[in-house]
């Protein structure tokens, strides 16, 4: 039997879709208030990893399809520290702009922790400062990095049952695996985080129920590492000998072997672009509510 394929594309389709009719009815309340701010989201593009640019590409058309405005900022490679951060210094004080995101990777000279960290909080719609990561991982209300709220919106709308699961995520990174780990323990999942150093992998990944490939490895997860019937999400973004896109999950064994499955492309990839556009609607609501306060 054949894996259900869980498709992105479909759910991300839905979304946008409320996504859009919420900013739609917001527009059509105010037509006439001149005092009226839509939705905005700054983006900020460092050097030319082309790789960086169709992401930042896909954000901004996004944007335009639900009805956010997109402010684009790009700068060299060779760009200091203080000139970056003055940019988000300007970012975080400008009424138009509830949501900034600087694009990673950033080049070798620049800190990364200093950018998340200089971010207001409120703005942060990559749920990368260090504020909005405490606060998730307390369980509280907060802005959660895009990917990883991403795997877990596509395993609830599809019906998965998340509390009390095993769930293995392999991967440690900031941006997904520990975040998700965060995301899946809040759920009540029993979260267990492997990365390069874990021993007896295979057997490791053989016993979870939800297994989470994020490793950045094309085909890394054949299917002796999946259990039968397990449930295997695939972040991975891969390119292939021929250049074509693909998970980390050997996509043709897995299918064989679990119950339901993400696939690439059309799986994680199109739903970490439609959260964005979901928390940017959540930081405009955040500070238009703040406002109203003071
Ligand atoms: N690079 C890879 N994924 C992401 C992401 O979700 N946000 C940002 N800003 N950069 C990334």
């Amino acid at each position: 039997m054949s894996a259900v394929i869980i498709s992105g594309k479909d759910i991300a389709s839905r979304i946008r879709a409320e996504i859009k009719t919420e900013i739609d009815s917001l527009k059509s309340r105010n037509e006439g208030n001149n005092d009226f701010i839509p939705p905005g989201l700054a983006v900020i593009l460092i050097g030319d990893d082309p790789g960086s640019k169709i992401y930042v590409r896909n954000k901004r058309t996004a944007c335009s399809d639900v009805g956010i405005r997109s402010f684009a900022y790009e700068m060299d490679s060779d760009v200091t520290e203080n000139q970056i951060l003055s940019l988000i210094d300007q970012l975080n004080r400008d009424p138009n702009v509830h949501g900034i995101l600087c694009q990673l990777p950033l080049p070798e000279h620049i800190d990364e922790y200093s950018i998340i960290s200089a971010i207001s909080p409120q703005k942060d719609v990559d749920g990368f400062h260090p504020i909005n990561k405490g606060l998730l991982s307390m369980g509280k209300n907060c802005l959660v990095p895009c990917t990883p709220l991403g795997c877990v919106e596509m395993l609830k709308i599809s019906g998965i049952e998340i509390s009390g699961k095993d769930c293995v995520i392999v991967g440690r990174s900031n941006i997904v695996g520990k975040p998700l780990a965060s995301l899946m323990l809040n759920e009540n999942a029993t979260v267990t985080i492997a990365h390069s150093k874990t021993r007896n992998l295979k057997e490791l990944c053989r016993k979870a129920d939800i297994l989470v490939a994020a490793i950045g490895k094309c085909g890394f997860i054949t299917g002796e590492f999946i259990k039968k019937g397990a449930v295997v999400i695939d972040v991975g973004i891969n390119r292939d000998e021929n250049n074509k896109v693909r998970g980390d999950v050997l996509f043709d064994e897995a299918v064989q072997i679990a119950a339901a499955i993400t696939p690439v492309p059309g799986g994680v990839g199109v739903m970490t672009t439609t959260i964005l556009m979901k928390n940017t609607l959540k930081a405009y609501r955040g500070i238009i509510e703040k406002e109203k306060q003071t």
